[in-house]
């Protein structure tokens, strides 16, 4: 296994610069037309953020046994992994827009619609979603398994994951939801991107059908932990260690874990399905320990 000698730490360090460089080249420059447009690309994409999902794209692909040529899958992991994080990234832009949460900072700096205006931070998020599947597309894998990645990534991002979970958010300001209504709506917003990005390591690593149940039952119980986590941080931590603004989920009236079941029960239920995730790791066997030390990560962080 590649990087098995590095602390978790030192891999994760690793893999985030690894991933930014990606992203640095693949771009378009800050003085490509339309220049102002790029350069808010950038700035919503680079030089921040924990790389979460660009881990578990790489973890997961490191976690089943190789099936091809070693570095046209590491291109397609690399791609693979970059095509979440800019996903991700415009999701963060459109969330902190004024017409929905609202927010001032993001990674520590202002929101890209305060740097520049919201119009441009509309359009950054129209132009990074396109580039993640043009990036999927230059895969060099088999064009079954493109293709395969590509739906998978497009259903994650949509209206029944990432965007659907944003719009039932929405709705939800002011409501209290029930546990089953607050776990579709963070599974939705939140679990799908992190659960795609297992999927699309084990789909470019070629993994048999048993090792993506693995994988996908893992990805379910650490893409809910990760929201579950983000609730009790914006409570329990502040605003100069999250380089967000802390506490925006009560002044907001946005139902979550923490408002559901309080503090304490929260914590548990994140513990829980970290043991749930580490158990549904076992038939991977060795392959396996970034994919842990992950779950371990998402749910002990701290920021
Ligand atoms: C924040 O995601 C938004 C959620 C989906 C909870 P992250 O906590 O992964 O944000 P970055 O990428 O590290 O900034
Ligand atoms: C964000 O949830 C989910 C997405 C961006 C899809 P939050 O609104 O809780 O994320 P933060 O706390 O602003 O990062
Ligand atoms: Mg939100
Ligand atoms: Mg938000
Ligand atoms: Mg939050």
């Amino acid at each position: 296994m590649k990087h098995a000698h590095l602390a978790f730490q030192d891999w994760l360090a690793d893999r985030a610069a690894h991933v930014e460089r990606r992203l640095d080249e693949l771009l378009p420059s800050v003085d490509t037309v339309p220049a102002r447009l790029h350069e808010a690309m950038r700035y919503a994409v680079l030089g921040g953020g924990k790389r979460v999902r660009a881990a578990l794209v790489y973890a997961a692909g490191q976690a089943c046994p190789v099936t091809g040529h070693a570095a046209a899958i590491d291109a397609s992991l690399d791609r693979a992994a970059a095509a979440v994080e800019l996903i991700h990234a415009y999701s963060l832009v459109h969330d902190d827009l004024p017409c929905m949460d609202n927010d001032t900072l993001r990674r520590g700096r202002p929101t890209v619609h305060v740097q520049y205006d919201d119009a441009t931070a509309m359009l950054v998020g129209d132009a990074l979603q396109p580039l993640a599947f043009e990036l999927l597309a230059e895969m060099p894998i088999a064009p079954a398994l493109v293709v395969q990645a590509t739906k998978v990534l497009a259903r994650a991002s949509g209206s029944l994951g990432m965007a659907g979970g944003q719009a039932i958010d929405l709705e939800s300001v002011g409501r209290a939801l029930d546990r089953d209504e607050l776990q579709t709506m963070h599974g939705m917003k939140t679990g799908a991107m992190l659960a795609v990005s297992v999927a699309l390591g084990g789909i470019v690593s070629g993994a048999s059908s048993s090792a993506r149940q693995a994988l996908d039952d893992y990805a379910q119980a650490i893409g809910l932990a990760f929201q579950v986590v983000d609730d009790i941080l914006d409570v329990t931590a502040d605003t100069s260690r999250l380089g967000k603004t802390a506490g925006k989920d009560a002044a907001e009236n946005k139902p979550t874990y923490v408002s559901l079941l309080g503090l304490d029960q929260a914590r548990a239920f994140a513990q829980d399905l970290r043991a749930a995730a580490l158990d549904a790791l076992t038939p991977l066997g060795e392959g396996r320990a970034r994919l842990a030390e992950l779950a371990d990560f998402i749910v002990l962080r701290d920021r």
